[in-house]
């Protein structure tokens, strides 16, 4: 063989191998077919007292309770956890607040949360459990009639984003992944400013969860960094893709008007986590014995709408650096960055230059923020920040479910968003296993997402 012909062969392997990877990574599941109607905006009987069952009460389904406390028309009816110590604590915060006591679950094991779903004084069920018990959980509680709220990510492979499309138009029940960053004041703001035509065209955005979360590893028998180190072992994409996004999405109108089309994923070397160890733990420590740290400790996503649009998502838990969400969104007229806050709008700002918080521009910025507000953060943000939770996001999040239920109106968040924002995970481990490959999002609307109306103006 000359050597013409040795090149065009290695040429051929090469291409051979090149298709082959692309078309694992960019094969899209077959969509199942629907088992009931689409619930974009599904409305429900309204329900003057809202009865609550909760499973996992650690770090943030407590945060939740003593939240929940705190509403209008709300009771606890029961409470499962696993680990007594938590179980117990929250059912004490419930009768310390001068409350019924709230039926405890959780003594008899993982599933124990199956038996609390067989009453019948539970309309809804928040759900703040490690990932992988997520999908579950929301599939059992929308089978025993209940409607299922779930902390992030609500899913961690595809077919369990699918599990919960189907379950929610099959039992028309509410399946709502608890994003509560889209009720913070930039977020709200944001929306409003994009809802007024203040951006123009939109373009662009950038979304992240980048927060050093390195201290988690310290909890070993309980707590976060008990089962979440695991999965920075074992899985190497965007693992928690939906705090950044989910604004994003929502400034887009994203299942609402425009839809995520593909994306593609690449991570950085894991390195942080084995550091932290070696810093940290004996050399016997678990920790240390970890062979292969195989996630990334940063993951970039790139997504394309179906609209065109573009939007980077970021990812990483495990470096030094400051807390951001990166909120960056572009339209023709104008920008919007989070980080510290930035704000450029052509024929607002001055020429070329953008009003930035923690400066002598500060005030401007502000004095439009409030100009712009949010009808919802107008109303509720002073009760939200007494309240707290992440700066009064979480408490708002949850007064808007709450208020929803009780007048049985639609809820911000379909069960359409928490399958697509939190499908991000699944694909980017998928693209970065393939080099890069783009992959494609599955249609979790089945098309409605051309006729679903975008959020209105919620307050
Ligand atoms: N939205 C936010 O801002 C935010 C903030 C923190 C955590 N989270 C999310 O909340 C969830 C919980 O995180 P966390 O930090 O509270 O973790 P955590 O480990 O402190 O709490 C989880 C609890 O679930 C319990 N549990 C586990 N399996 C169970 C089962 N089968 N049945 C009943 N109870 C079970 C555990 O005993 C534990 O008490 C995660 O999904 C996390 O990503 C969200």
């Amino acid at each position: 063989m000359n050597q013409q012909d040795q090149s065009r062969r290695n040429f051929l392997k090469v291409m051979t191998a090149a298709g082959a990877t692309l078309a694992l990574a960019n094969t899209a599941k077959a969509q199942p077919a629907a088992e009931g109607k689409n619930v974009a905006l599904l409305k429900t009987p309204p329900m003057e007292k809202i009865r609550v069952g909760f499973i996992g009460v650690g770090a943030r389904g407590s945060g939740h309770v003593g939240s929940m406390l705190k509403l209008e028309g709300v009771e606890v009816t029961a409470i499962c956890d696993t680990h007594e110590p938590s179980r117990k604590a929250s059912v004490a915060r419930c009768v310390k607040e001068g409350r019924k006591e709230p039926a405890g679950y959780g003594e008899k094991g993982e599933l124990h949360y199956q038996e609390m779903l067989k009453r019948d004084d539970i309309d809804m069920v928040i759900i703040a459990t490690p990932w992988e018990w997520h999908t579950r959980m929301c599939v059992d509680a929308m089978n025993a009639g209940k409607h299922a709220f779930t902390e992030v990510p609500a899913a961690i492979t595809e077919d369990e984003c699918w599990q919960l499309v189907n379950t929610a138009e099959k039992t028309q029940k509410h399946c709502m992944m608890l994003e509560n960053c889209c009720y913070g004041r930039e977020e709200l703001f944001c929306l409003n400013l994009i809802a007024q035509g203040m951006l123009g065209e939109l373009l662009h955005g950038e979304g992240g969860y980048l927060h050093d979360l390195r201290g988690q590893m310290r909890e070993v028998e309980h707590g976060t960094g008990s089962w979440r180190t695991y999965h920075y072992i074992k899985r190497n994409g965007n693992m928690y893709p939906t705090h950044g996004l989910g604004p994003i999405a929502q400034y887009m109108n994203v299942n609402r008007g425009d839809k995520f089309d593909y994306m593609s994923s690449v991570s950085s070397p894991a390195v942080a986590r084995a550091e932290y160890a070696k810093k940290n733990f004996p050399p016997d420590h678990k920790w240390n014995q970890v062979k292969e740290w195989k996630g990334g400790d940063q993951n970039t996503s790139i997504i394309k709408t179906a609209l065109g649009r573009s939007i980077i998502v970021q990812f990483n838990e495990s470096d030094p650096r400051p807390y951001s969400r990166i909120n960056l969104i572009r339209g023709s007229k104008g920008i919007f960055m989070g980080y510290p806050s930035r704000l450029m709008i052509e024929g607002v700002t001055p020429k070329g230059d953008s009003w930035l918080q923690d400066n002598e521009k500060e005030a401007k910025l502000e004095e439009f923020m409030k100009k712009y507000e949010h009808p919802l953060w107008a109303k509720m943000g002073e009760m939200a920040k007494k309240n707290g939770g992440h700066g009064g996001m979480d408490f708002i999040m949850l007064w808007r479910i709450v208020t929803c239920l009780r007048a049985g109106e639609p809820l911000d968040q379909s069960v359409y968003d928490a399958a697509a924002w939190s499908a991000v995970g699944p694909l980017s481990e998928k693209s970065v296993a393939a080099k890069s490959c783009n992959v494609d999002f599955a249609d979790y609307t089945r098309g409605a997402w051309r006729t679903t109306p975008p959020l209105g103006i919620i307050s």
